[in-house]
Order: structure tokens, then C-alpha cells, then sequence
């Protein structure tokens, strides 16, 4: 069994999880340190040009830490900065990349590294997939989010005007690199959001798992760096071993991690994309999923509960505001873009752990 037996034994004594893609396979090192990343790459790519994409904010709190050890080990470094926030996440500052990538004359073995949350990491990996056809990617996330989901995986893009994520390119990174000390400086509101993603490993994919996130979390005391680690450990591993087997969404099993994301999206694009984060849409498309599995008779009540109690217990909401009208929600759903032949398909959970897919 790939997800329960083993799985304590290797996050226990294992730091190093593997994204098994054949020649494009790639490890995900949990509790290093930004300042040891260097080391490891010349080890592993030798002399070269490294690019670091990354936003104001990040490099003020970040760059030194990593850049001191990729200078120590002779990489010649420039900086990719881009303007903080979602609305960058664009083609115009794609190109902006371009630009100083020109200036720092990358060539086809420069290394780009993504400093930074999930908009860096998006940003830099289609840098990455498209600059000269194509540039080694490293991912150094620093929100609780892009450690547990974007930066494992491969999604790379930006968004249109029309649409988020609507331009982009599977392109897998060569590592990732998970420094839980950056976690330290993120804003609460974040980390929360984070959180979600989180619980929707253990409703897909482990019981076991959602159970230690039961014990583990709680709402008044503040979470420790162990805790963090094993959270971390916990979902990227259940990530990795999804992706190994469904890496571009083909077989109807990565499908799965986009539970509660159906209505999220909905939700978020109701809330136009700033009264909601991420993970707070998709807490709430989470327990209507949930509800509606219930309605159709596949779950339980005493599991809805416990799914709609951890959301709560973590500070995510699991109701959608009063002032949304839930048949909008519905409505707003039928033009994403996951909607595959008319049908929209839910990823519905039939037991804590275990979700199947239904088209409705
Ligand atoms: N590629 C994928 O598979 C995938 C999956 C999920 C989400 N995403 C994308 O990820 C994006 C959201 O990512 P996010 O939630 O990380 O948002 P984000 O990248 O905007 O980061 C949130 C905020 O935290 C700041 N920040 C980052 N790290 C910090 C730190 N350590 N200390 C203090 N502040 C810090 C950022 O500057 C930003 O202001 C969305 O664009 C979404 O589409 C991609
Ligand atoms: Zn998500």
C-alpha cells in the first residue's frame, strides 16, 4: 500500500520524498535550509548561472539566506523580481522575465529558482518551461500553500483577464526545496489558508492522516515546527504518489486533488478573486461536496461532521457566507473549465479517505 502502511515509517525517519516521472523524476527535501540549497546544487548541476524569481517582500526576508550559500559554492546569481501579488500573475511579467533574463545572459544550463508562494512559483516555472525551450526549475517555496500543493507537481502559468490559470505548461521541477522556517514571517490568514489543502489530503487519500491533523491541530496553542514538518511530509507525499501515476490529469486519479475545488473556484470568482482566499473557497466548496455526498447517500453523516468540525477547529469556513445565493454558486460552476462535455464532475467522498468521482 502506498499511502497507509509505510506511509508513518518513511515521514517518521525519511525527510526526502520522491516524484517518481521516470527520467523526470525529482525529490521534494522537507526541513532543509535556504542557505544549504546551494550545496546541493553544485553537487548535483555543477558551475552555472542561477536566477532566483522572486517578489519584494520575499527577497527582503529571503534572498540573503539562500544567495550566501550559492555564492559560497560559486553560482553567479541574479534576481528576477517581480511585484507582489496574484494580479502579476500575468504574461506581461512573464515578459518582463524575459527581459532580465536577457541581461543576465541565462544560457540553456542556468538554474531558476522560485523563491516565494505559489504566484513566484507559478510564474518562475512557466518562466522556466519556455525561456530558451526550456531551463532547469527548482522550486523554494515559502507559503504553508506552495509547500503542500503548487510547488509539487508540475502546473506552471498565468492568468488571462478572463480567467485564472487559463495559460500555462506541465513542466516538472528538477527539486523542491522546503525550508518550514520561512513559515515563521507568513501572516496568519495564511497559513490558514494553507491548511486546507492540507485536510483535503487526508479526505482523499488518508484516514490515518486526517486523524493526526485531528489530534494534532489545535485552534488556541500555536502549531509547532514538528507539527508543521509532518503536516508537510504527510501532504507531499500523498501529492507525489498522486502525480506519479496521473501526471498530467489523463487517468481520472489527479483529478481527485481537485476536491472541493469545483465549487471553490466558484466561490472565488463570486467573491471576484479578493474577498476569499484559495484555501478558504475551497474549505467551503469542501463541505458542499461533502453534503452533497451525503445527499446522494455515498457518506455518512458522523464523517460530514468530522470534516466540517477539522475545517472549523482550523479557523477555515465551512459555510458560505449568507449574502452568496447557493444556486449562483452553481451556476458560476458551469463555466469552469473542468467541466468535461456538458457534465460537471464532483470528486464526492464516500468515507474519510476515499473519494470517487461522479459525472452529474
Ligand atoms: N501550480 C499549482 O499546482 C498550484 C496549486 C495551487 C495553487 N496555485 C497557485 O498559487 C497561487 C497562490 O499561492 P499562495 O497562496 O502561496 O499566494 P502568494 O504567492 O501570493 O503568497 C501569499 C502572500 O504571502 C507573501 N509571502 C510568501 N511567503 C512569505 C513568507 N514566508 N513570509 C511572509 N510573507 C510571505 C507573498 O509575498 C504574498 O503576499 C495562486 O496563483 C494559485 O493559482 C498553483
Ligand atoms: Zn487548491
Amino acid at each position: 500500500l502506498l499511502f497507509e502502511s509505510d506511509f508513518y515509517i518513511i515521514t517518521m525517519r525519511m525527510k526526502k520524498i520522491t516524484v517518481n516521472l521516470k527520467e523526470r523524476s525529482y525529490p521534494i527535501f522537507i526541513g532543509e535550509k535556504l542557505e544549504t540549497l546551494g550545496g546541493y546544487l553544485k553537487k548535483r548541476f555543477g558551475p552555472a548561472k542561477v536566477f532566483v524569481v522572486t517578489n519584494p517582500k520575499i527577497k527582503k526576508l529571503y534572498f540573503a539566506r539562500l544567495n550566501q550559500g550559492l555564492k559560497k559554492n560559486g553560482f553567479e546569481v541574479s534576481a528576477g523580481v517581480m511585484p507582489d501579488g496574484e494580479r502579476f500573475k500575468t504574461l506581461e511579467t512573464v515578459k518582463k522575465l524575459y527581459g532580465l533574463a536577457l541581461k543576465a545572459r541565462l544560457e540553456r544550463n542556468s538554474i531558476v529558482i522560485a523563491l516565494g508562494g505559489g504566484v513566484a512559483g507559478d510564474v518562475a516555472g512557466f518562466f522556466a518551461a519556455t525561456y530558451l525551450r526550456g531551463l532547469p526549475l527548482v522550486q523554494a517555496p515559502t507559503t504553508l500553500l506552495a509547500m503542500v500543493d503548487s510547488s509539487v507537481g508540475g502546473k506552471t502559468g498565468v492568468d488571462l483577464a478572463q480567467g485564472k490559470n487559463l495559460v500555462g505548461a506541465f513542466y516538472q521541477p528538477k527539486a523542491v526545496w522546503i525550508d518550514p522556517s520561512t513559515l515563521k514571517t507568513l501572516p496568519k490568514r495564511h497559513v490558514t489558508n494553507g491548511m486546507a489543502e492540507i485536510i483535503k489530503y487526508g479526505i482523499i487519500k488518508d484516514k490515518g492522516f486526517f486523524e493526526l491533523l485531528e489530534k494534532n491541530l489545535d485552534p488556541v496553542k500555536e502549531i509547532s515546527p514538528k507539527v508543521f514538518e509532518k503536516m508537510i511530509l504527510g501532504s507531499c507525499k500523498i501529492k507525489a504518489a498522486v502525480v506519479s501515476k496521473d501526471e498530467r490529469e489523463e487517468k481520472g486519479l489527479r483529478e481527485i486533488l481537485n476536491f472541493g475545488h469545483t465549487f471553490g473556484h466558484a466561490i472565488e470568482t463570486l467573491g471576484n478573486y479578493k474577498r476569499f482566499l484559495h484555501g478558504e473557497a475551497v474549505s467551503m466548496g469542501m463541505s458542499i461536496a461533502a453534503r452533497m455526498a451525503v445527499r446522494l447517500g455515498l457518506l455518512d453523516g458522523a464523517s460530514l461532521e468530522r470534516i466540517e468540525n477539522l475545517i472549523e477547529k482550523i479557523g477555515l469556513p465551512s459555510q458560505v457566507p449568507q449574502d452568496i445565493d447557493p444556486d449562483r454558486v452553481f451556476e458560476v460552476m458551469g463555466r469552469d473549465k473542468k467541466v468535461r462535455n456538458g457534465k460537471a464532475r464532483f470528486v464526492l467522498p464516500t468515507d474519510i479517505g476515499k473519494v470517487v468521482i461522479k459525472s452529474l
